[in-house]
């Protein structure tokens, strides 16, 4: 969910509601604000995108005031409703609070403030939070102090932003788990889940840490533990400004996204691989000898960065000689798995707030693991609680589905992979050599690849009425289908499964019928074709059946030619690297398909870009 607080000299609603804008990304099945004014307090919300929030408040304007509070929603307990829309008032409608996150206690809280005589209304565990702030109000007369009693009564994740019409110059946040960042502003102070909500008010940051409590009043801003206890905060300064997080000519974020991705990643190999061919991860303060001692990598991931992952792991074990598994952030705590102090767990995640990867660097760090973080967001608790992070350089990324932070996150994993081999003395031959020099290549290559994709959105828009789209790869080029296939279930609402090719005979051939679309990855002719020759009978085998085949092959490869009812070409590459190739035109056949079918490209429907719940 996204979350807003202002206190200051302007609008607080005009304010609230341009931040929500910008945080729409982490939620949008309902909206709300509330600001104090005339020594009351106004709320509003709505189900639905913030654009209904928006024309509610044209017909019913708030009044004027300086503190607000606004949210947007992405539903966990109680259906995308007006009703369980944020925020959530006490009976007076003195108090409104926005939460972030699950309250695991809820429900006993709930029945003990029904019987001291509290009416709650929605299905949501936000609601007793109004609730008790309101109880401990009345005893304090002091929100801060009211929001951190509730808060060591509350178990689970929460980040909660909350106003009072007593204190009417005051804004409180309380955080654990998701992030809530102050912004610094002269006279006027900001609160956000995400800095893009005021950053074109001000650039100067301070980042909440765990367990933390601020007050905003326009002129201070004063952070404790839950305990009351003063915190020490962090301030920095945020090094990118509005227009990296607008959308800057383009329909929408997403194709500017896409569009950026050369630059993403040369900026994520910026000053990491030397003249002579040498990396340096100064950053990553892990020292060599400890990167030495590891006999095991394990990465957990979610969702686009699993499969960053998978590819990863391709070339942590041929670069490395080291073993490498690859699991769901999600499952992998739950199985008990092997870990000490001898394994390093990667954990890629481009918010750097996914709950499920940071319950398992948690667990792995429990065991005694080192944590590594690949993450595209700087300050965010991913990489807070692990013991090295080495950033992707994307930028902003926007929209839900992810493009540039997943094309970052494969440059990352293989700069970590290089280097674990460059320290571990593993002998560099002239392939890894060449590896490095086209890695310093490869955003060009990307360039070229985005020039040629007029064909591919006529495809796209051609198969607009298909159900199904199947995708097949091999080596490194599976979890590229598996990519394909997520990106068109994500924006397109299709069935589309990603399949190893070489499974295909051991079940999914039965689901070929006549003029079934599918996409097939084709690794390079060069290098290692034996893996080439194969999936081109891959490739007869299906046609034989009636599909209809586009094949994504590599300029040069004429082997396919026959059999391919439409080509996509890419540049050549190591076998490696052509994941950051072969995936750009999947990308933009998914988002052309959403747009040809009518769909929102940004905010696909029940997702939200970072999912800070298990
Ligand atoms: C959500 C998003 C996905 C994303 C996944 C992991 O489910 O909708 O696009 O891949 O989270 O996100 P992370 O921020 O950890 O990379």
């Amino acid at each position: 969910c996204g979350i807003v607080g202002y206190v200051g000299g302007r609008s607080a609603l005009d304010v609230v509601v341009a931040g929500l804008r910008r945080l729409e990304y982490r939620g949008y099945d309902s909206a709300g604000t509330a600001v104090l004014a005339d020594g009351g307090l106004a709320a509003a919300k709505k189900a639905g995108k913030l654009a209904n929030l928006e024309a509610l408040l044209e017909q019913q304007p708030l009044p004027a005031g300086g503190t607000g509070i606004g949210h947007t929603r992405w539903a966990t307990h109680g259906g995308p409703t007006d009703v369980n829309a944020h925020p959530h008032l006490d009976n007076a409608g003195r108090v409104a609070v926005v939460h972030n996150g699950i309250i695991e206690n809820f429900a006993a809280l709930r029945t003990e403030l029904a019987e001291r005589g509290h009416a709650l209304e929605s299905e949501t565990d936000t609601e007793v939070v109004a609730h008790l702030l309101a109880e401990h109000f009345s005893s304090s007369a002091d929100l801060a102090e009211a929001m951190r009693q509730v808060c060591r009564q509350l178990d689970g994740a929460f980040t909660l932003v909350a106003v009072h019409a007593d204190e009417p110059d005051v804004v409180v946040g309380a955080r654990r788990n998701s992030p809530l960042v102050v912004g610094v502003g002269e006279g006027e102070n900001f609160l956000a889940s995400d800095v893009a909500a005021f950053i074109e008010y001000t650039r100067e940051a301070i980042e909440l840490g765990q367990d933390q409590v601020v007050e905003l009043r326009r002129e201070s801003v004063t952070v404790t533990d839950f305990e009351g206890k003063p915190a020490e905060v962090r301030p920095y300064h945020v090094d990118w400004d509005v227009s990296a997080a607008e959308k800057g000519g383009y329909d929408y974020f997403m194709l500017k996204e896409i569009a950026e991705q050369p630059k993403a990643v040369a900026d994520t190999l910026l000053g990491r691989i030397g003249t002579d061919g040498r990396l340096t991860l100064d950053e990553l303060r892990m020292p060599d000898r400890m990167l030495r001692e590891i006999d095991k990598v394990v990465i957990v991931a979610c969702g686009t960065a699993f499969h960053a992952g998978m590819i990863a792991k391709y070339a942590i074990e041929h670069w490395t000689r080291m073993p490498c598994e690859v699991e769901l952030a999600s499952e992998f705590r739950y199985r008990d798995p092997i870990l000490d102090q001898r394994t390093l767990v990667v954990a890629i995640s481009q918010s750097g707030e996914t709950m499920d990867t940071l319950m398992a660097l948690r667990h792995a760090r429990e065991q005694g693991s080192k944590v590594l973080a690949i993450c595209n967001t700087n300050g965010s608790t991913i990489p807070r609680e692990s013991d090295a992070v080495l950033y992707t350089h994307a930028g902003p990324e926007v929209a839900v589905a992810s493009t540039k932070a997943f094309l970052t996150q494969v440059v990352a994993c293989y700069l970590v992979a290089l280097y674990l081999g460059q320290v571990r003395g593993t002998k560099w031959g002239d392939e890894i050599t060449g590896v490095i020099r086209e890695l310093s290549e490869i955003s060009t290559q990307v360039g070229q690849v985005l020039e040629t994709m007029e064909p591919v959105r006529a495809l796209a828009r051609s198969l607009k009425d298909k159900n199904t789209v199947l995708f097949l790869g091999r080596h490194v080029g599976y979890p590229v289908a598996l990519e394909g296939a997520l990106k068109l279930k994500e924006l397109a609402y299709m069935h589309a499964e990603g399949f190893a090719a070489g499974e295909l005979k051991h079940g999914p051939i039965a689901l070929i019928e006549q003029d079934l679309p599918v996409v097939v990855v084709v690794p390079s002719p060069r290098g290692r074709s034996v893996l080439h020759d194969k999936i081109v009978s891959n490739i007869q085998e299906i046609r034989a059946r009636g599909a209809r085949t586009i094949v994504i092959a590599e300029e040069g490869d004429e082997a396919v030619v026959p059999y391919a009812d439409h080509i996509i070409r890419i540049p050549r590459t190591p076998v490696l690297l052509q994941p950051l190739v072969a995936t750009v035109p999947l990308q933009v056949f998914a988002c052309e398909l959403a747009t040809a079918r009518g769909n929102e490209v940004d905010q696909p429907r029940n997702l939200a870009k970072s999912v800070t719940v298990e």
